[in-house]
């Protein structure tokens, strides 16, 4: 019988920290997926604004709103009940006042009963996060590869290459952490950039893209169970083939409606002979 795991909180993913255990996070964007994550040990979900991309076949994260992420979240949170969930902010809905980004993350959390919101950015955020978590509202921070600028950014590209890039990196680790963020997204980053915020910051850092020295991991569901396949980042790993198989099902069974396999008496309501004969005669005689 499947164990049902208990529902971690953000005490327990210091302390995960301060012992040295690693956790794991992945996205997912619907029910179905949150089941099958709710009965596995990861403990994170992100309800990421990677649904733009792998969900709703957008370019880029920037054209999701809040309104759809708020759906999105609430199918998931009902079908993960153990799994602490974070909901992405999405872009445009934390930029334009503080007073706008609590409203904004104050619905995700309502309206979606999602335990904590994400945010992009370091620095140049550093007060809307504190000001979110003063209003009781746990914050996620994001740093590094950020797809919501991939424009200033000049696309999907590693951060932190030289000197002065990782020196703001590691400044905006800190400022996410004064500001009182509970955890930070470390994404496309070099490995030592990733170890040396990992190794000074109490809050835990979730990887991607950054190396294995981070105090977990994420990656998005639809690249580790190979169902995305319109570009494939160097860090994702293929854990299975998820998409060669929802090919061959959908082709076997158009072929088989088209050959009258399917559906046979077995997947059929029958009735007992004599019934049936009377029906027929019946519908026979009122057409
Ligand atoms: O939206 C998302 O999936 C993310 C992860 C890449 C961390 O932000």
């Amino acid at each position: 019988m499947e164990q049902i795991k208990k529902k971690l909180t953000i005490p327990d993913f210091f302390i995960m920290k301060e012992n040295g255990k690693k956790f794991t996070m992945v996205t997912a964007y619907d029910y179905a997926m949150a089941v099958q994550v709710n009965k596995t040990e990861i403990e994170m979900i992100l309800v990421g604004d990677s649904a733009a991309m792998v969900m709703l076949g957008y370019q880029s994260t920037l054209p999701i709103d809040l309104d759809t992420m708020i759906i999105l979240a609430k199918a998931v949170v009902r079908g993960a009940p153990n799994t602490f969930i974070v909901g992405d902010l999405p872009f445009l809905s934390y930029e334009i006042s503080v007073e706008k980004a609590i409203e904004n993350a104050g619905r995700l959390i309502k309206e979606a009963e999602i335990d904590c919101v994400k945010l992009e950015g370091g620095t140049r955020i550093a007060d809307t996060v504190a000001a979110i978590v003063k209003a009781g509202i746990p914050v996620m921070g994001h740093i590094g590869l950020t797809p919501q600028s991939i424009s200033q950014l000049g696309g999907f590209r590693v951060q932190g290459k030289n000197l002065f890039a990782a020196e703001k990196l590691l400044e905006d680790a800190l400022a996410l952490e004064e500001a009182g963020a509970s955890s930070i997204v470390l994404e496309g980053m070099p490995n030592p950039v990733a170890q040396v915020i990992t190794e000074t910051l109490k809050i835990p850092t979730v990887g991607i893209g950054a190396g294995p020295f981070c105090d977990a991991q994420v990656l998005v569901i639809h690249d580790l169970l190979g169902l995305f396949d319109r570009f494939v980042p160097k860090f994702v790993k293929k854990y299975a083939h998820i998409g060669q198989d929802i090919y061959k099902a959908l082709s076997d069974f158009d072929k088989e409606v088209k050959t009258g396999v399917f559906p046979d008496l077995e997947r059929s309501y029958n009735l007992k002979e004599d019934i049936e004969k009377e029906i027929i005669r019946h519908l026979k005689k009122v057409k």
